[in-house]
């Protein structure tokens, strides 16, 4: 596997491989990798010729700039990882690659619909930044298909939404949530969890899966309630807990009129913020 530092040394190996007709595949990063993230690289290396991955910790998608700090860099380790799972490029760039004219220019979309729930009005900002980031990086990369995942609901939604508006040829693959075997979803975060923290904090997956065997069974209200008691356990504290239409995003108040409904939450686990979602129906 080849690491490219700027965005011209990339650009002219992806041009060759695109020459001799080869389909490229991207899988956009923080680095910090894990499973989850190897679940992308293995679905975009079957089905593309060439699988590009980026290792950015972008800089304008954090609200919070403390977390920014403390987000942990691997980038040796996540290096042979990728070149394990038969990665054939990363791309690990300096903010000035990604915005050499200042981290201020973004494009003009408006994302505000899908904003105005869950993590948005949580993390004011964030989304923009993720939406400036991962059109950037398809400027450069230009890939035939894009892999990100379920794990972070909002924000695949968000990028289908710009890659439909803009009419960028860009395919969307989104991949299952991977998790640990007592059911927590993999994350880069998950290394900060205190050791009693880390041990509690399979109750976001078995708070999703009690609301969703129980869908039926209560009104929407109800199944939030008793999901954010769930929730409210020492040392943690949820934020939300939404039950949303899975294309609008928005709150939904009866299960049984939407046809893709999913649950999301975001809970304090002491320092750490975990997120996580399950597909209702
Ligand atoms: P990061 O958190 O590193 O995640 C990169 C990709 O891996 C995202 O598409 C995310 O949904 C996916 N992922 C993370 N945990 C996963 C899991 N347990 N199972 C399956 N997929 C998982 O998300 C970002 O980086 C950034 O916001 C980014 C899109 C790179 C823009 O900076």
């Amino acid at each position: 596997m080849k690491v490219y530092k700027t965005v011209r040394g990339l650009q002219r190996q992806l041009d060759k491989e695109r020459k001799n007709g080869k389909s490229i595949g991207f899988v956009p990063t923080m680095g910090a990798l894990h499973a989850g993230h190897m679940s992308l690289i293995k679905k975009s290396t079957s089905q593309t010729d060439i699988t590009v991955a980026s290792v950015f910790v972008n800089p304008t998608q954090f609200n919070d700039k403390g977390d920014l700090k403390k987000y942990p860099r691997t980038l040796e380790k996540d290096a042979k990882m990728l070149a394990d799972h038969g990665c054939a490029y990363l791309f690990a760039p300096s903010p000035k690659q990604v915005y050499p004219k200042g981290d201020q220019e973004t494009i003009q979309l408006d994302i505000s619909q899908l904003t105005q729930y869950m993590e948005g009005p949580n993390r004011p900002g964030h989304f923009e930044g993720v939406v400036q980031v991962v059109h950037r990086l398809l400027e450069i990369v230009v890939p035939d298909n894009l892999y990100m995942g379920q794990k972070d609901f909002q924000q695949f939604s968000i990028i289908a939404y710009m890659l439909k508006k803009l009419k960028l040829k860009t395919k969307l693959v989104v991949c299952d949530i991977m998790r640990e075997e007592d059911g927590l979803a993999m994350s880069s975060r998950n290394v900060r969890l205190t050791k009693a923290n880390r041990a509690k904090s399979p109750i976001l997956f078995q708070t999703l899966s009690f609301v969703k065997k129980n869908q039926n069974k209560y009104k929407v209200k109800t199944l939030e309630k008793k999901a954010l008691e769930m929730l409210d356990i020492r040392s943690f504290r949820p934020e939300y807990f939404s039950i949303v239409d899975g294309k609008t995003l928005a709150p939904v108040s009866d299960i049984s009129k939407h046809k893709f409904v999913v649950a999301c939450t975001a809970v304090w686990a002491g320092e750490v913020r975990l997120i996580d979602n399950m597909i209702l129906k």
